[in-house]
């Protein structure tokens, strides 16, 4: 079997890369070990930026998003009991942020290749990389007890955290950095109205963090930090709302909408970033390069940065008969990556309670808080890192 670029992994990044290059006229095959409907189980994010609204629209997804998505002018921050409203389309010049679940968008994604005809190996075991130091790289995978061998110009891996590509480069090539958070959040999903159905609300308590978001006007995501000693099952749905109340002002506290919850999940909370992202003739994209915590809903929206950047690169390669994208990939990527980290890892240590910082921390972030909403500029700050950053960044 042969193809121009062989992709490892359907998650969201190696769907729309997928979609982006058979646009484009590019050839892919995608390997991916789990099947379709464990990949749509996964219940992820779901906070679209501007830019990747736009890419799954050129990607050719856009309708049902655009139909089904709900938009976002603003969010807002809890703190001291109180709610306080960024105008985030006011102070970007009438950008916004548009609510579609990444279950959506994938499975978007996966009806738009399998209408394009175009092959998806799922359950495909013991998947592997090699030659990407050549001109002729390989994919090895089992399907069916059967060895199959595809070979190709390029590897994308889109493979996530634990991925194989990223742990098949030498050791010595890569360096990755890394800051693990003292805490988890606990997250449901329940089939209720969202308590602000046209604002993500983020909230900072001495209790703990936050937050208020949703899928759908009929669905809502809601999430705590919890230390990560606790388990999901230590969680009955009363404690969950009682403690989700306990954390946000008096307004929303008594508005939300409680029922039963249709899952439960305790998530660790990870800044990541392994560097360079480019390795002979493989390239990293998306989890498999790095990982936000969750705070500032950059996951997804860098994943798509990424294919934008990869996707153009390999376009540029064959058309126009040029490495010059493919041998920047990994800077441009980078340098937006770092931004989007740094905005997730600021985010996150102003709105969590940290178990060495104690009152004197509690009061700091109070202070910043304040501050916060009530400058132009420091709200300013936030609005346009929330939207996202333009793709065109320099270093
Ligand atoms: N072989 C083939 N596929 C693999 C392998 C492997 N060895 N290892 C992992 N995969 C698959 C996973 O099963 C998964 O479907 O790669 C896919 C990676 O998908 P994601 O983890 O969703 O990563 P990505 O596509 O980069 O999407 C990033 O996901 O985690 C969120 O916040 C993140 O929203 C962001 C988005
Ligand atoms: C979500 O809807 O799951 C969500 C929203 C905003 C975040 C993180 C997660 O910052």
């Amino acid at each position: 079997m042969r193809t121009q670029v062989a992709i490892i992994g359907a998650g969201p990044s190696g769907l729309l890369l997928g979609q982006l290059l058979h646009k484009a006229g590019i050839d892919n095959i995608i390997i991916e070990r789990q099947s379709p409907d464990y990949v749509l189980g996964r219940i992820r994010a779901g906070i679209l930026e501007q830019t990747t609204v736009d890419m799954l629209r050129e990607a050719g997804v856009g309708p049902r998003m655009d139909a089904e998505g709900v938009v976002h002018h603003s969010i807002e921050l809890v703190f001291s009991g109180v709610r306080h409203a960024i105008d985030v389309h006011g102070l970007t010049n009438g950008k916004v942020v548009t609510a579609y679940g990444q279950t959506e968008v994938t499975r978007d994604l996966m009806d738009a290749r399998s209408a394009a005809g175009l092959t998806t190996v799922y359950q495909a075991a013991d998947v592997s990389v090699h030659d990407f130091d050549s001109e002729h790289p390989k994919v090895r995978y089992q399907k069916d007890g059967q060895n199959f061998e595809l070979e190709c110009d390029f590897i994308a891996g889109c493979d996530g955290f634990h991925g194989i590509c990223r742990a098949s480069v030498p050791d010595g090539a890569i360096t990755e950095y890394e800051k693990v958070y003292p805490f988890g959040w606990l997250g449901v999903l329940a089939d209720v109205p969202p308590v602000s159905p046209h604002a993500i609300v983020y909230g900072n308590s001495e209790r703990g963090f936050s937050l208020c978001s949703m899928r759908s006007l009929t669905r809502s995501r809601y999430y705590v930090q919890c230390p990560l000693t606790d388990k999901a099952e230590d969680w009955s749905d009363q404690r969950f709302w009682d403690e989700l109340r306990s954390r946000l002002d008096p307004d929303l506290a008594e508005r939300i909408v409680t029922g039963p919850t249709l899952e439960k999940s305790i998530a660790p909370l990870r800044s990541f970033v392994a560097e360079p992202m480019r390795f002979g003739r493989m390239f990293l994209a998306g989890d498999a390069a790095h990982i936000v915590p969750p705070t500032g809903a950059k996951g997804l929206n860098l994943a798509a940065s990424d294919v934008k950047y990869l996707s153009s690169a390999f376009i540029e390669f064959y058309a126009e008969k040029s490495a010059a994208g493919i041998d920047t990939y990994s800077q441009r990527a980078l340098a937006r990556i770092w931004k989007a980290e740094r905005f997730s890892w600021w985010l996150t240590t102003l709105m969590h309670k940290f178990p060495d910082t104690g009152a004197f921390g509690q009061r700091m972030q109070e202070a910043e808080l304040e501050y916060l909403v009530n400058s132009t500029a420091a709200s300013t700050v936030v609005a346009e890192n929330y939207v996202g950053l333009p793709l065109n960044l320099g270093r």
